[in-house]
């Protein structure tokens, strides 16, 4: 049973991230496709989530594998057409699954018509104006217009054969949009209500902190900051300085777009991909009259420690407590290494990525799975030759291909039925994933997915009904220990045996109460 029907059903809800080519493939070409979605929406009714979100899948030459959008209004062939969408979806629906599409309006693919045209025209023309070409600098304009890296390593910059230069945060085969031209904002208002026209209940905005860049496009002053550690990560974006992320005028796009989402029926909502460098910056994506949720990255930056982790959740809830939003929690996604492998890997990291997700589900708000933890899976070594993520490509450092790999379903050996027939998947699956399959585990009652369903189920009927009021008891010793109304969570986090509080235990994430690794519910 999902909450379909509560009205506002975006605040509490599961949603489970699809990796579209990693998720399931219907024709057997070796990429995930909406076929194979719609086939396997089962899986997912079965696991209790209330929403699915869709990595991009539209057109696109997939060199950020669909996060360069060459045509944000139908799907790439590789992956069906714009009828196997309306298929999925009305199946989802079907099943009382909602369904949230990514939507990318920081950049296109430098194949979107419109780059296209910008590159046939002049410098100055209105086609250019679209997105943010500049001279250079240097005695013949030989060196970019600033001093800005890609995120995926590099300049920020592409000279185009004129001379000119054309800004990419990300890689150069996807421009950046310029906001300040109302003819970008039309495009995507446009872009929403064709999604919506067709059904969907919300979107995703990818690097919604990012439209604005400062209008001057300064120089950005680089300051030295302390090696990165997960801890300092926050305090290490406070001190830099970034006139191309999270500018003010990005919020009154976000307040048209809480128009356009108002006006239809049945509470579509949009989340924002918005790392910002402060929590209180993150809370202002989220004000009554912007988005409805914002993606909190705490926790995928958080070690494994009680006290960090009451860290996060204290930290997070007193900031959207501002703003009267619902907070959001994530624990992996298709951009970071999977949280089975952050706490150690093997049988300790998969005992400790159970329990964090215990204490992720009892939290009040929306709690947003990517596909494959639910098997217990972790980050897989990709061989070099089979890298695919452009930033691994720049950098020739590996990237974000091992939290990408195909999912294994059923059988024996690869494909291990991601696809039909033994055609074999665009990332390799390692042989042992023989046994963290759907099949094989689906049948095993101490299995990471028998306890993710399990964990959804006591959720539902436990966790919702306890209200939103939430207490951190203790974190001292390396123990979590936070109440929610009547619901007590339990983490250990430390290498010894303790006692857990008295009380009915509804859920434990391993064989014993209070064990090391070990989270446990009790009312
Ligand atoms: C964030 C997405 O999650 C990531 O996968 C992508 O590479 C960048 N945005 C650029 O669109």
């Amino acid at each position: 049973m999902s909450n379909f029907n509560d009205p506002k059903w975006w605040r509490q809800a599961v949603v489970y991230q699809i990796y579209i080519r990693s998720f399931a493939d219907g024709d057997g070409q070796g990429l995930g496709d909406m076929a194979g979605i719609t086939a396997r929406l089962p899986h997912l009714a079965e696991l209790g989530v209330d929403a699915i979100w869709l990595t991009p899948f539209y057109t696109s030459p997939q060199h950020d594998h669909g996060y360069d959008v060459a045509d944000y209004l139908d799907v790439d062939p590789r992956f069906g057409t714009l009828d196997d969408f309306d298929t999925m979806l009305g199946a989802a629906h079907d099943l009382g699954i909602r369904v949230i599409v990514d939507i990318v309006p920081n950049h296109s693919s430098d194949e979107h018509v419109w780059f296209q045209a910008a590159l046939e025209a002049a410098p100055g023309s209105a086609e250019r104006a679209r997105y943010l070409f500049r001279d250079g600098r240097g005695t013949d304009g030989e060196l970019p217009p600033n001093n800005w890296q890609s995120i995926f390593g590099g300049p920020a910059w592409t000279r185009v054969p004129d001379g000119q230069w054309y800004l990419h945060l990300f890689d150069r085969t996807q421009p950046d949009f310029d906001w300040r031209n109302p003819e970008v904002g039309d495009m995507f208002e446009d872009v929403l209500r064709f999604w919506l026209d067709r059904g969907v209940d919300g979107f995703r905005i990818d690097v919604a902190h990012g439209l604005f860049k400062e209008a001057t496009l300064r120089d950005q002053v680089i300051t030295e900051v302390p090696e990165h550690s997960a801890d300092s990560a926050m305090v290490e974006r406070q001190q830099a300085d970034e006139p191309m992320w999270d500018q003010p005028e990005v919020h009154d796009v976000y307040r048209r777009w809480h128009k356009i989402l108002e006006s239809y029926p049945g509470d579509r909502m949009a989340v924002a991909e918005a790392w910002t460098s402060t929590a209180a910056s993150m809370a202002r994506f989220i004000r009554p009259d912007e988005l409805q949720q914002t993606f909190n990255f705490n926790w995928l930056l958080a070690p494994w420690s009680a006290e960090s982790f009451a860290e996060v959740i204290t930290d997070t809830l007193s900031h959207v407590a501002i703003v009267g939003a619902t907070p959001t929690w994530v624990l992996s996604n298709h951009d970071v290494v999977r949280h089975a492998t952050r706490y150690g890997g093997g049988p300790v990291g998969v005992a400790r990525a159970r329990a964090a997700t215990m204490a992720m589900l009892a939290l009040p708000g929306s709690a947003y799975l990517y596909q494959g933890e639910e098997l217990g899976l972790e980050q897989v070594e990709v061989p070099q030759e089979f890298w695919q993520d452009p930033s691994a490509l720049t950098t020739g450092v590996e990237g974000r291909d091992g939290c990408r790999v195909p999912i294994p379903w059923s059988g024996q050996v690869p494909p291990f039925g991601f696809g039909p027939g033994s055609g074999q998947p665009w990332l390799p699956q390692p042989p042992h994933w023989d046994e963290l399959t759907v099949e094989a585990q689906a049948a095993d009652p101490s299995s990471t997915l028998s306890f993710y369903r399990r964990a959804l189920a006591v959720r539902r009927e436990a966790a919702l009904r306890a209200g939103d009021e939430v207490t951190i008891i203790s974190s001292d010793d390396d123990v979590l220990v936070f109440s929610r109304g009547d619901l007590v969570c339990h983490v250990n986090c430390g290498s010894t045996p303790v006692t857990v509080p008295a009380g009915e235990v509804l859920l434990c994430s391993g064989d014993i109460p209070g064990a090391p690794d070990t989270a446990t519910w009790l009312r």
